[in-house]
């Protein structure tokens, strides 16, 4: 079938991005960069229209760090209570002693408790906004026209799906989360620092500016370090891809040997890198602690002396070094977010890009027509008027097309390598729209015609054909849970697919794998042909659909095709003439153009392309037998 739908359209999400977001150009020439701005900031709107829903959430998120960061800062205050208000009072009083330490466990217990909520919460968030995102993508994605897949890597766009909405994730579950939690941790540290001891909290403050901008200079050191091993796993994770989806090529043509020196210089490279990234963050987490030690040194010094001098309480100093020790955590952490930031704001303005990349087949509204077939197309008249076309428009592939096929008729194409023939098919099930001219289905243009109305009209049979993940009775009936299992056994044995199927492990219900590997590409044309069976399209199309059968298998599925087109517009495109001999009308397409119509007979008395393409064919079917 041709240009399948893997479900139902659902019209009332597909704008709707578009529509809020609201980007657009201005109108004053921009330059580059301020192009990328504005796409980063439409970007940004956009993954905030995702978080929306999760207000809530991310509110409860706030209200627990809260509590969170409180409980965990407060208990250095309950041991300088314990040291400075009793211990150093001297005395043997346990009972605030005991009721001291029943608070500091229960501070603890809170922490505890409240960040688990607080990371179930922005999980659950983020999670969710990337579940939506994805869902959203490959929505998008499945609507787009096959001329954009002609341009995409299908690598690329996996790497979109999944590896940049992980990306997007990480925003909300890592930078979002740290943002909140260590920026309010090292307020709330300041200002207990403050409260405990104004001058001591000062001198510390000096601190600060150093310590931050240490952090930031290794995490640029550490950015580029962590960048290229990453570019270099993506090209060892490409190259093995590649290696392993072409193997058979790689064995035909003893390319191993060349195949694994490429990979071991791919491989090495990327552990040197890793082996650097390491280094760099093992220096960095170290150093970070060498100036954790100083400062606490520096505090217990300019500390220590003020306690002899009697300026400073014994438990305010403990609580002060506590804090510092405390102070690096989150600048460390901050400063690490910088990454994710900007690997989530590339990942989100690549996305992005992806949503702004619309269809470039208009889609008429398709709720207006029931899902069983549009009337209008019952008979299946083909019409082709003028039509011009090419895949790019500057490269014409079809020159001025003109065909008129009455309902019912059977249409054989001829025409060597290139001619056009699979493109003029592909303008009939809409993969394509012409440039000029049109295409029209019992006098309705095809571009009125809604996709999945289209799809159930026009039964596509090709060499390839596709089939998805499934069984063979879901790929029989594409998913359609209204065609029972009774009619596609019945398809099946119509087709004779019948017995090549029960010899597979678990017969019908035997789990198809994408391309249909574990099926020889005989058994899949069965398959595809069991579906046209099924759907009875009202045009059915062979695009050199018998060519992977033996003669044996050809002849039968010839028979149930014979049956299966009666009183169906049926085209058949064949390189063996004796294929399309007994069609209705022969076409023979030359570089784009009709060159000559008409029945067998007829072309045979004009002697021209068609005689000559014959008698080639006779010529090369003598050599067979006689050889
Ligand atoms: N997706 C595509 N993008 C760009 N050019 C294409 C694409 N598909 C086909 N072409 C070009 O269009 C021309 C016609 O191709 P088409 O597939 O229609 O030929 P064909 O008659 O079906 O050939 P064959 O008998 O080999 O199947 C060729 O020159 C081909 O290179
Ligand atoms: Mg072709």
């Amino acid at each position: 079938m041709a240009g399948l739908e893997p479900e139902e359209r659902t019209d009332k999400h597909r704008w709707k991005l578009g529509g809020i977001v609201g980007w657009r150009p201005s109108r004053r020439m921009q330059t580059a960069e301020e192009t990328q701005k504005s796409q980063q900031a439409a970007a940004m709107r956009g993954l905030l229209h995702y978080a929306k829903p999760y207000k809530r959430q991310f509110a409860g998120v706030l209200g627990c760090t809260v509590i969170a960061i409180s409980a965990d800062l407060l208990q250095p205050f309950i041991v300088k209570i314990a040291i400075d208000d009793h211990l150093m009072k001297g005395g043997a009083e346990f009972r605030p002693l005991l009721l001291l330490g029943g608070l500091y466990l229960l501070l603890s217990l809170l922490a505890l408790l409240f960040s688990y909520f607080q990371n179930q919460l922005i999980q659950r968030a983020g999670q969710g906004i990337v579940k939506k995102l994805r869902e959203d993508l490959f929505r998008h994605l499945s609507r787009l026209s096959p001329s954009f897949y002609d341009r995409m890597s299908s690598g690329g766009l996996v790497t979109h799906i999944s590896g940049d909405t992980e990306t997007v994730s990480q925003f909300f579950t890592q930078v979002c989360l740290s943002l909140v939690r260590d920026g309010m941790t090292l307020a709330f540290i300041l200002f207990l620092m403050f409260q405990l001891d104004p001058v001591l909290a000062g001198y510390s403050l000096l601190l600060l500016p150093a310590i931050a901008l240490i952090a930031a200079l290794f995490r640029s050191y550490m950015r580029q370090t962590y960048q290229l091993s990453r570019t270099r796993l993506s090209r060892l994770i490409a190259f093995t891809a590649e290696n392993l989806s072409g193997m058979n090529i790689v064995q035909a043509f003893r390319q191993e040997r060349e195949q694994e020196k490429l990979f071991e210089d791919r491989n090495s490279s990327y552990y040197e890198a890793n082996l650097r990234e390491i280094r760099t963050n093992v220096l960095f987490n170290r150093s970070f602690d060498l100036l954790g030690n100083l400062s606490v040194a520096f505090v217990t010094w300019l500390g220590g002396r003020a306690v002899y001098g009697d300026g400073l309480e014994f438990g305010v100093l403990y609580a002060f070094i506590t804090y510092i020790r405390q102070f690096f955590q989150p600048i460390n952490s901050i400063t690490q977010q910088w990454n994710t930031l900007q690997a989530a704001s590339v990942s989100m303005e690549r996305i992005w890009k992806l949503f702004q990349t619309k269809s470039e087949l208009n889609e008429t509204d398709s709720q207006s027509i029931g899902s069983s077939g549009d009337p209008r197309l019952a008979a299946g008249a083909v019409r082709f008027d003028n039509v011009r076309f090419g895949y790019s428009p500057d490269e014409p592939v079809l020159h001025g097309i003109n065909l008129h096929i009455e309902p019912g008729r059977r249409i054989g194409i001829v025409g060597t390598t290139g001619a056009g023939k699979s493109s003029l098919i592909s303008l009939l099930c809409r993969f394509y729209e012409a440039q000029q001219g049109t295409v029209s289905i019992d006098g309705v243009d095809v571009r009125e015609i809604p996709l999945k109305q289209l799809n159930r009209a026009v039964g596509l049979v090709q060499q390839e054909p596709y089939l998805f993940s499934g069984s063979i009775i879901d790929n029989v009936r594409l998913f359609d849970p209204s065609i029972s299992e009774e009619q596609v056994l019945q398809a099946c044995s119509f087709v004779g697919a019948d017995t090549m199927i029960q010899r597979l492990p678990y017969g019908y219900a035997t789990m198809l794998s994408e391309k249909g590997s574990g099926l020889s590409a005989g058994e899949r044309q069965l398959i595809s042909f069991a579906r046209i069976v099924v759907f009875r399209p009202s045009i059915l199309i062979l695009d050199e659909a018998t060519a992977n059968l033996d003669s044996s298998t050809e002849k039968m599925v010839q028979h149930a095709l014979d049956a299966v087109s009666e009183g169906r517009t049926t085209i058949v495109i064949a390189h063996r003439i004796s294929t399309v001999m007994d069609a209705d009308t022969i076409l023979v397409l030359r570089s784009g153009r009709i060159a000559e119509s008409g029945t067998h007979g007829e072309l045979m008395r004009r002697g021209g392309y068609y005689a000559r393409l014959y008698a080639h064919s006779q010529g090369q079917a003598d050599e067979h037998s006689a050889g």
